[in-house]
């Protein structure tokens, strides 16, 4: 741990899962109720753009009604204590790593409070529902939709993950399923640039035999533990 200076943090669906968030790929393979090609792609926004936009609203609004748990926390310790490199890549859309206080975060597939005009590519802070066709103040389009990375669309600020996975010492992937690439290729990327690499999840992901170690349990448990030992080492 003495050697450790760069770490990579990926968190997926399952550290919000005790916050009250519901995850992704749970029984019948249903998302809250919707197949997920019906409402996370562009092929469903520009078909049924009122249900799309329906189904970001309620998520949104639900923000208000979870809190960061004892897992955010952590990663916010370690963001305000850690003395080296640290990147924490969320696929998710909530904004609880926020409210916890993590500072050093990238949101690779969107935020549910963010709008993006389709047109232009501005992007504006949003708390409230969006309605279709409501306008961007840059360009005039009407034209803003949830910006949210779509099936089909390229994660956001990828080549500054590569390059945070490029250079750590230490990938540690929490509460994915391993299912969605690119983050599922993190930790492949990772190990071949020389990183150790650790999985802190409930079961066993898709890809969890590239990491060179799993512990398994819930993130409210699994993640103080790990920040405390690894603040502790350095
Ligand atoms: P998934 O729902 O696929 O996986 C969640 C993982 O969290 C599973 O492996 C669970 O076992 C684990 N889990 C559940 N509760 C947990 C807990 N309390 N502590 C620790 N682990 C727990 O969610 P993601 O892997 O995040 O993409 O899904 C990846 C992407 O697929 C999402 O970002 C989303 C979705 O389609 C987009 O929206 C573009």
């Amino acid at each position: 741990m003495n050697s450790v200076r760069n770490i990579v943090v990926l968190t997926g669906a399952g550290i919000s899962a005790e916050s009250g968030i519901a995850t992704f790929r749970g029984p019948g393979g249903l998302w809250e109720g919707h197949r997920v090609e019906d409402v996370c792609t562009p092929e469903a926004l520009a078909h049924d753009p009122a249900l799309v936009h329906r189904f970001y609203d309620l998520r949104r609004a639900a923000l208000a009604t979870v809190e960061p748990n004892a897992a955010h926390h952590a990663l916010a310790r370690l963001d305000r204590e850690w003395r080296g490199e640290l990147l924490i890549v969320t696929q998710n859309v909530d904004d609880l790593h926020e409210r916890a206080g993590t500072r050093r975060l990238l949101h690779m597939h969107g935020a549910l409070q963010s709008a993006l005009c389709a047109a232009c590519g501005e992007r504006r802070h949003w708390i409230d529902a969006l309605p279709v066709g409501s306008r961007c103040d840059a360009c005039g389009a009407a034209a803003l939709r949830p910006d949210i990375v779509f099936f089909g669309e390229m994660p956001y600020r990828m080549e500054r993950i590569e390059t945070a996975l490029a250079q750590a010492d230490l990938f540690v992937s929490i509460g994915t399923s391993g299912a969605v690439y690119p983050a599922a290729g993190f930790v492949q990327l990772a190990d071949a640039c020389g990183a150790d690499t650790l999985e802190l999840n409930l079961e066993r992901s898709t890809g969890s035999d590239s990491f060179a170690e799993t512990r398994l349990g819930r993130a409210g448990e699994l993640v103080p533990a790990w920040v405390e030992a690894v603040l502790g080492a350095a």
